[in-house]
């Protein structure tokens, strides 16, 4: 490991070469080229880091199953984005064309499906000792991912959701992945059940934060840092934590422009759409309550790490990486 890098980017350096490594397949070109592309777009590659950060508490990162695990993380991650940019018609990822955009539907709906078997390869990789615990907790979490995104869509078509299943939605459909990365990551490493558990919690506690800034920068975020195309969330009418608190807090005029707005199905108004609604949002101060509520998930998920801070300074490097996160920008 180079000395001169901060640890987060010592390891994602490292995960980058692993990733290189992965055996995707070769023929035909026009099903493998796109895991091979989607792959090599970068990414913050927060999972496979929140595995290693998890499991160095406990043991050496000279550990290859953390790496293994980590790869399964991506690898996962990466099908899910392909299914959900077809699922959100989303143009733009990572700065570039989504693979549909790129090549059409279908390839990113088979493509998608390989890197699944892919991320099921790399599982069955590890030791015997290690895998049925792994394999159990990566197969509730595939299935978890698929509910909260089955939910995410379904909420799009209702004029009403609540709060409360907003959450529960989007703890299915991203914060239990990064809790079963910190939680995979402890117990590969060794730590017991409390230890671990309590790393799951605060990896599903700080996804929760992850996706409500997720959120908020779909509105607010800078696509060319972002990577991906701003206001998609608002031309979709995804009910997000933004809109939910939007549609409790507007009255008279403003609610029955707002409804009016998200009723309106004009591609070429769009535009007019993401302004007047993210008008809307800074208007009623919910950028600011967005960005709090993000900060108060990322607490919680700390206070899990207390006891923990006692016995193992390490912990401070993975609560150091996760405030980096809640800051950024990307
Ligand atoms: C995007 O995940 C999907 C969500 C759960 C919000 P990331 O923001 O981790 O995307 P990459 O991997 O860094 O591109
Ligand atoms: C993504 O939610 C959750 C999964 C990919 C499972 P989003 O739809 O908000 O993610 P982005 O914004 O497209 O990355
Ligand atoms: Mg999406
Ligand atoms: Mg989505
Ligand atoms: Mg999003």
């Amino acid at each position: 490991l180079l000395e001169n890098k901060k640890l987060p980017e010592q390891l994602i350096s490292r995960i980058e070469e692993e990733l290189k490594l992965v055996p995707y397949g070769k023929r035909p070109d026009s099903l493998y080229d796109p895991i091979r592309y989607i792959l090599s777009l970068g990414g913050k590659r927060l999972r496979p880091v929140l595995v290693l950060l998890s499991g160095r508490i406990f043991s050496e990162l000279s550990d290859e199953r953390l790496f293994n695990m980590g790869l399964v993380a991506e690898v996962f991650h990466n099908f899910s984005l392909l299914h959900d940019d077809v699922m959100d018609e989303a143009p733009l990822r990572r700065g570039m064309p989504t693979v549909h955009e790129k090549w059409d539907v279908n390839t990113a709906i088979l493509s998608g499906d390989v890197m699944l078997v892919l991320a099921y390869q790399i599982l069955s990789k590890l030791p015997p000792k290690s895998l049925p615990f792994c394999m159990n907790a990566f197969n509730q979490v595939a299935r978890e991912v698929c509910e909260g995104q089955q939910l995410d869509m379904e909420f799009e078509q209702k004029e009403i959701v609540l709060l409360d299943d907003y959450i529960e939605m989007i703890r299915l459909k991203t914060a239990v992945l990064l809790g079963f990365c910190c939680k995979t990551g402890a117990f590969l490493a060794g730590a017991n059940d409390e230890q671990f558990n309590k790393l799951y919690t605060f990896g599903e506690s700080i996804g929760l934060g992850f996706q409500l800034m997720d959120d908020y920068l779909d509105v607010f975020g800078d696509s060319s840092k972002f990577g991906k195309r701003v206001g998609g969330d608002i031309a979709s009418n995804k009910k997000t934590y933004l809109l939910i608190r939007a549609l409790e807090l507007a009255k008279g005029e403003q609610l029955y422009m707002l409804n009016h707005w998200l009723s309106m199905h004009n591609e070429n108004l769009l535009d007019d759409k993401v302004k007047f609604v993210t008008q809307v949002y800074v208007s009623l101060g919910i950028d600011k309550e967005v960005k709090r509520l993000a900060e108060s998930y990322f607490e919680k998920g700390f206070e899990q790490l207390a006891s923990l801070r006692k016995e193992n300074p390490k912990v401070q490097d993975l609560e150091l990486f996760a405030k980096e996160l809640m800051m950024r920008e990307k």
